[in-house]
């Protein structure tokens, strides 16, 4: 952890304690507009947070409130695929339990294995199979590593979002997010492979941080923006470029869903 980013945060929030943190992932950064009286501050400012050369990654840390909680609003990831280091995100993480956050909800984009879940649709994340061949935990010491994975998911805090879902009548079926390290996106065959192994969705992202969030003791949600079908489900080739145009679209719904989940909930949490 970087105690000199803790305390530069902690300077910056003056009194401010949130115990809601939230990972926007590319292209979702809608959420960021919902946050009111912003403090924004980049991540080159606060010593050991990564810098993502992922383009759609803004890389800057948001304080403020969503209703009349207060929240940390991650803006930007580093991922697995940027440097080889599934630990990329360990220190914001860190950063953020160390000033009080309690709750983590991770957000990413991520290619659907399923008809019924057609880009620009949210999927909420249910549970995720690691299929990266790595992990943030490995070369730690001590038993807090054989961290248990039998309900990593909270269940009151995806009760609470399919609540904000229901109550905006914005769809939200939740399914099982299967990791790949990237950065290239998957084969048609990896897909049916994926579809056959129980994965409606796969991607990039977001697993890392499960690990690390469950080793901190934090309680996760995670869900996931659809911003294509799987490589071979339809005759289009995938880009980025696509992920980026498409992501705003279920990005804007989703940030809803977040700010309502939040914002609605107050700190009940602990
Ligand atoms: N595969 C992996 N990651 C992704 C995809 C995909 O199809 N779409 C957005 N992120």
């Amino acid at each position: 952890m970087s105690a000199e980013a803790v305390e530069v945060l902690a300077a910056r929030l003056n009194g401010l304690v949130p115990r809601h943190g939230v990972v926007l992932g590319s292209g979702l950064g809608s959420l960021v507009e919902a946050v009111r009286d912003p403090v924004c501050i980049p991540y080159a400012e606060l010593p050991g947070f990564p810098v993502s050369s992922v383009s759609g990654h803004a890389g800057e840390l948001v304080a403020g409130h969503l209703g009349a909680v207060p929240v940390l609003v991650l803006s930007g990831r580093v991922h697995y695929y940027e440097r080889g280091d599934a630990n990329a995100m360990r220190v914001p993480l860190a950063v953020l339990k160390a000033i009080g956050v309690r709750s983590l909800i991770l957000t990413n984009s991520a290619g659907s294995l399923r008809e019924d879940l057609p880009p620009g649709s949210v999927m909420r994340i249910s549970d995720h199979i690691n299929f990266s061949g790595t992990n943030p935990l490995i070369g730690r010491d001590g038993d807090d590593r054989f961290v248990d994975m039998t309900t990593a998911y909270d269940a009151g805090l995806a009760e609470r979002m399919q609540a904000a879902a229901a109550k905006l009548a914005i769809p939200l079926p939740h399914g099982v997010y299967m990791w790949f390290s990237g950065p290239n996106f998957e084969t048609p065959a990896e897909i049916r492979m994926a579809r056959i192994l129980g994965a409606d969705a796969v991607g990039m992202s977001t697993v890392p941080e499960v690990l690390i969030a469950r080793l901190l003791g934090l309680r996760v949600a995670a869900a996931s923006v659809i911003t294509n079908f799987g490589a071979g489900m339809t005759g289009l080739a995938l880009s980025h470029h696509e992920t980026k145009d498409m992501a705003p679209i279920g990005g804007r719904r989703l940030a809803d869903i977040l700010t309502e989940m939040i914002a609605a909930g107050g700190d009940d949490h602990e």
